[in-house]
């Protein structure tokens, strides 16, 4: 079989990338890369900084993308106009390669003083960024930090990989190999695993209020389901995210629906569950709630105050119940006897897929930026080990994707 008719080979045909070049050293390597996409028929159109082209000729890149390399935001020549805009809709993707600090600092938060970070912020498509940068600028807490302010909103990290720098260090920083950027690239391009799907994905914590200014909630920060919402759009999803008060902006290709309490979020799934493929419900909802509350502040009075709590709607054996019912896939938080708790769940829920963490484990769970999954479904079993909640999700959905078409066969 030639390359070109193996499944997958032409998943970058007619593609449009814009590349976007940022100045560093690794800039030369975006050379090879840009030959290598257009040997596989994608259409580049490329984007170097100023600064970028102190370390890289636009000639070079302009004769292996066979287009001219953009470079001004303010031209004034025949090209002057709403270019930003024409390259945000062109394409399909957007990937800087190599991306310095100083790119990742302005498109954290929001600088659009050049033509590159411009299109950035004018484009709803996938950016993905590969970062190339001495070691301590990469571990500089205000990189780290940039870091994850656009992870959050759904820009995905190509590396950096560890090893020799060309400062004469060694460490994290290096851009990653063509190679790699190449497959991470198809990868992105390739039709999604959930394509046509409609998914359903609750986060965060609830707030079940006592008075009108105070409420029962837990420490969930939500990173999780948004991640997880994020992956499945990533994928081809049509996703709605119904949310409880969290500080996360809704990520890219999701449909947010915001609810505070248990009850609300117990009516926003059930009006949409049952025309749904598949529902994750990641949120961590209360268990309890306070009846009635107070409809004034309560004030400080006796020795003790006695809260009686009632039930809230369990969300996840409502769904498992309807005749027509998702795929649904369930999260369990715990503290001890996490894979025996998760199969009790797996089965008392009545669920297809349990993914269980340890919450009480260090530098994982609630609030952290990394997590460690045990999924789990009748018949199998998956440990994904420590990990960015964003790769955690992109994992889980595909195992998600292949279990529900399993399921649909056996049907
Ligand atoms: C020789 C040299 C090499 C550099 N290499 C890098 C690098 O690998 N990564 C990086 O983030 N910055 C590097 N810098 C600093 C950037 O070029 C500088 O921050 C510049 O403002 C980046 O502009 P840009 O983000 O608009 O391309 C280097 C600077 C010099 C002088």
């Amino acid at each position: 079989m030639e390359d070109k008719d193996k499944p997958g080979a032409r998943v970058l045909e007619h593609k449009r990338i814009v590349v976007g070049v940022t100045g560093g050293i690794a800039a030369y390597k975006t050379a090879d890369l840009v030959r290598r996409l257009r040997a596989d028929e994608a259409d580049i159109k490329v984007i170097m900084t100023r600064s970028a082209q102190a370390f890289l000729g636009p000639l070079t890149l302009q004769a292996l993308s066979g287009n001219p390399v953009y470079t001004e935001l303010l031209s004034k020549g025949s090209d002057a106009g709403m270019q930003h805009i024409e390259l945000a809709r062109w394409c399909d993707l957007i990937l800087v390669t190599p991306a310095s600090a100083n790119f990742m600092a302005k498109l954290a938060h929001g600088l659009a003083d050049d033509l590159l970070t411009t299109v950035c912020l004018a484009s709803t498509r996938p950016i993905l960024v590969a970062p190339a940068m001495n070691r301590e600028m990469w571990l500089a807490a205000a990189t780290q930090e940039n870091k994850q302010i656009l992870e959050q909103r759904g820009v995905r990290f190509l590396g950096p990989a560890a090893g020799d720098q060309a400062c004469g260090e060694v460490g994290p920083g290096r851009l990653i190999d063509t190679d790699d950027l190449f497959a991470e690239i198809t990868a992105a391009l390739a039709p999604g695993v959930l394509r046509g799907l409609e998914v359903l994905v609750t986060a965060g914590p609830t707030r079940e209020y006592i008075d009108p200014v105070r409420y029962l909630s837990n420490r969930s920060s939500g990173k999780m389901g948004y991640a997880i919402a994020q992956a499945a759009a990533e994928a081809g999803a049509s996703v709605t995210l119904v949310s409880g008060p969290v500080a996360l902006a809704p990520p890219r290709g999701a449909e947010p629906v915001w609810v505070s309490s248990a009850e609300e979020m117990y009516r926003e799934v059930m009006s949409r569950a049952h025309h749904c493929d598949v529902l994750v419900a990641a949120a961590a909802v209360a268990d309890y709630h306070c009846g009635v509350p107070a409809l004034r502040k309560l004030k400080r009075g006796g020795a003790s105050l006695t809260l009686t709590l009632l039930p809230t709607p369990d969300i996840v054996k409502a769904v498992t119940a309807l005749a027509r019912r998702p795929f649904t896939v369930a999260f369990a938080a715990e503290t001890e006897n996490l894979v025996a708790n998760a199969q009790n769940k797996l089965e008392d829920k009545a669920v297809d897929m349990i993914a269980a963490n340890d919450v009480a484990a260090n530098g994982v769970g609630f609030d952290h930026d990394r997590n460690e999954i045990e999924v789990l479904w009748r018949g199998g079993s998956i440990h994904l080990a420590k990990g960015s909640k964003q790769t955690l999700a992109r994992r889980l959905i595909r195992i998600i994707a292949e279990r529900y078409r399993a399921k649909k066969d056996t049907a």
